[in-house]
């Protein structure tokens, strides 16, 4: 098989990718290890900035988020049980949309569908073969080992895919940071607790009450790392979620039976650069951030965004400067969303080696946040977005 484009997993970055290409006559073929029904099963990100709305509109995935999704025009912190919010208008006159990153990508899935693109499923074994002179990515459907040649590779397969691990060690530099817990995360068809998102530090540990829709609550206890979900009754949840929420938020937290429980680790992570000759690297295969700035998905979408316009660039009008600028481009934003969720982490989170001296210190952030208006314009700017 012959195609410009050859992108590796049909994640959100993907298939955004897949979708801007197309669109501006750009031919690609995505390879996903995994069945449709499986990429559409994954509850992961729920917060949209209000670039990635204007994105996804533009690539001509906006329809049913308009619709359904639901705009936030700010977000509340609670500490020891009381809380205050951040006006996201006041402060720098945009919003988030919370629209799940599930519906997303069943958006991009229909919409590659109507343009007919190339997506193979269970293609397993990808390989990156060549990636110099020409491109070359083979894997296995079924008993065959096929191979796709292409101008360029975007490696699009998430942490633990292929793509980075192809880039030769002495050429890539890795940044980590893993933190000393996770997030329990329960999707519930309940209403939500509250109209808008609430980010709770509390001595027992961190907790976030957010939502899906009217009737679809999604909420989240900081655990110890390497938690397993089943230890977790329902009724265990909820009530530790009391424990932790606002009180004028807890007594009315309405519990419901799980939909769905999981346990996601929390690490902060960059490779460096995020090109290796042919290959390009977007979203979680280039970076991880912890989710308190629900900043994962906004990133891969930023990647795609120059990712596109710079092969679009290259491929259209032979014009490679865009291509050759897209990995410090891409990092300069990463780190920028690196710093902030790691600051929301340390400050709303509780570190089991936590002294009297952080603790004193991560009070008084919280207490800088607020009662400066200047303190919450920072993180109203970077809650919604940094511009690309
Ligand atoms: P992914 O969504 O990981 O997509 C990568 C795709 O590549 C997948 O479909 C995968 O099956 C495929 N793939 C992997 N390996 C291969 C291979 N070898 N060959 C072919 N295909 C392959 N962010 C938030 O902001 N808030 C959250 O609450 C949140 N929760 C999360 C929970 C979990 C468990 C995880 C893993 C992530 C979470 N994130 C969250 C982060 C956010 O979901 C990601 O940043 C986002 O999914 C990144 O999109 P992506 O397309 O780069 O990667
Ligand atoms: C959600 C996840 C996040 O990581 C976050 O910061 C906000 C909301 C969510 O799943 O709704």
């Amino acid at each position: 098989m012959r195609t410009e484009v050859v992108i590796i997993g049909a994640g959100p970055a993907g298939l955004l990718l897949s979708q801007i290409l197309n669109r501006a006559g750009v031919s690609t073929v995505v390879l996903e290890k995994h069945s449709r029904e499986h990429v559409l099963s994954r509850i992961r990100a729920g917060v949209l900035e209000w670039g990635s709305v204007e994105t996804l509109r533009g690539a001509g995935v906006g329809r049913r988020m308009d619709v359904e999704g639901s705009m936030h025009e700010g977000v509340s912190l609670g500490f020891a049980n009381e809380g205050f919010r951040i006006d996201f208008t006041a402060r720098c006159g945009r919003a988030v949309m919370v629209y799940g990153q599930t519906e997303i990508t069943k958006d991009l899935y229909e919409a590659q569908d109507a343009l007919g693109a190339t997506i193979v499923h269970e293609a397993m074994d990808v390989a990156i073969e060549e990636m110099a002179g020409q491109a070359i990515v083979s894997y296995t459907t079924g008993r065959t080992r096929q191979r796709v040649t292409a101008n360029y590779i975007a490696g699009c397969d998430g942490f633990h895919g292929v793509s980075r691990r192809s880039i030769p060690a002495d050429r890539r530099t890795e940044f980590e940071r893993v933190y000393p817990f996770g997030w329990l995360g329960v999707l519930c068809e309940t209403p939500p607790a509250a109209p808008e998102l609430i980010y709770a530090n509390h001595p027992r540990g961190f907790a976030l009450a957010s939502m899906r829709g009217p009737m679809l609550s999604r909420y989240y206890l900081q655990v110890p790392a390497g938690t397993d979900p089943a230890e977790w009754s329902d009724a265990a949840f909820f009530d530790e979620l009391r424990r932790r929420l606002p009180h004028k938020v807890a007594i009315r937290l309405v519990a419901g039976p799980s939909v769905e429980k999981s346990v996601a680790p929390l690490r902060s992570f960059v490779t460096e650069p995020m090109r290796y000759c042919r290959l390009f690297l977007a979203g979680d295969a280039a970076h991880i951030v912890p989710p308190t700035g629900a900043k994962g998905l906004n990133l891969a979408i930023a990647d795609v965004v120059y990712l596109a316009e710079a092969l679009i660039a290259q491929l259209r009008d032979g014009d490679r400067r865009a291509l050759d600028a897209y990995s410090d481009r891409a990092l300069a934003r990463v780190w920028r969303a690196i710093r902030f969720s790691w600051w929301m982490t340390t400050m709303l989170h509780r570190f089991p080696d936590q002294t009297p001296f952080d603790q004193r210190i991560q009070e008084a952030e919280l207490d800088a946040v607020a009662t400066s208006e200047a303190a919450q314009t920072v993180l109203a700017e970077n809650y919604t977005g940094l511009p690309y």
